[in-house]
């Protein structure tokens, strides 16, 4: 089968889900994040090298902010409880977003799980936290600019790919999958520019509902897709055309 070598998830209906069973919305972002460990593990051992999962937005910061700190509380206890099993599984962490707003025990429990995995060979898991696909690209045209400014590009230098080697997803390859739970079918600010040429799979299935074998859904899927990136596919010919 057709593994993609880059899996990014937008892991949405974790409120949904709660309300559904009438407890509050927290009720469903502790069970979100039991289905993300157990997504996280299905991806490492079906051999997926890269796996970034949205798991708070920019504008995620304007929600209530009781429910915002549970969010980073729910974080925290996260990266503590699982840094060992991260290491035994051989995943090595990482995450993208703006760190500067992230209160400073979860950004300290961040830079411990970072730094714990570090040597890890295995799946790259990316957590996207308090990240938005806009600012991160305003602030590649900013240090872009920036180093014009100080003369050490010309404006002729900016391409395609010093603009990719500046983005903070860099050196991660592009997402070939993007999976959207919960029925809606937008990317909410999520890698804009990354996901050119992604195949997207949308279910209705909420977050916490998510399990290993709506994985294998999504990978099925997936392998039955034909890439072209523009082109014609490979068994095409133009006198098919033509004919
Ligand atoms: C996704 O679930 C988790 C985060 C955005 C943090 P939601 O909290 O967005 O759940 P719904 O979309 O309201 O159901
Ligand atoms: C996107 O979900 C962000 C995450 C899943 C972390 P949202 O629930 O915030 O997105 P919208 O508001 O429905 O577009
Ligand atoms: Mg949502």
């Amino acid at each position: 089968m057709n593994l993609p070598k880059h899996i990014a998830i937008i892991m949405d209906g974790n409120g949904r889900w709660a309300q559904l069973k009438r407890r509050p919305r927290t009720f469903g972002h502790i069970k979100g994040t039991r289905v993300a460990k157990k997504i996280i593990t299905a991806c490492s051992r079906r051999g997926i090298k890269n796996l970034t999962l949205y798991a708070f937005s920019t504008e995620n910061w304007f929600r209530p902010q009781a429910e915002v700190s549970l969010l980073m509380q729910i974080l925290r206890r996260y990266l503590k409880r699982e840094t060992e099993n991260l290491v035994k599984e051989n995943i090595r962490f990482s995450v993208i977003g703006d760190m500067s707003r992230i209160p400073a025990d979860v950004a300290k429990a961040i830079e411990n799980s970072i730094e714990a995995t570090a040597q890890c060979t295995g799946l790259h898991l990316v957590f996207a936290l308090s990240y938005g696909s806009r600012q991160e690209i305003t602030n590649t045209v900013r240090e872009i600019a920036r180093r014009v400014e100080a003369g050490e590009l010309s404006a002729d230098d900016v391409d395609e790919s010093l603009i990719n080697s500046t983005l903070s997803t860099y050196p991660t390859p592009d997402p070939d999958l993007i999976i959207r739970t919960s029925g809606e079918q937008r990317l909410s600010n999520f890698l804009l520019w990354q996901a050119a040429y992604s195949e997207f799979y949308f279910t209705d299935v909420l977050w916490p509902n998510f399990t290993e074998s709506h994985l294998d859904e999504a990978l099925a899927a997936f392998s039955m897709r034909q890439r072209r990136f523009g082109k014609v596919s490979s068994n095409d010919n133009m006198e098919k055309f033509s004919n």
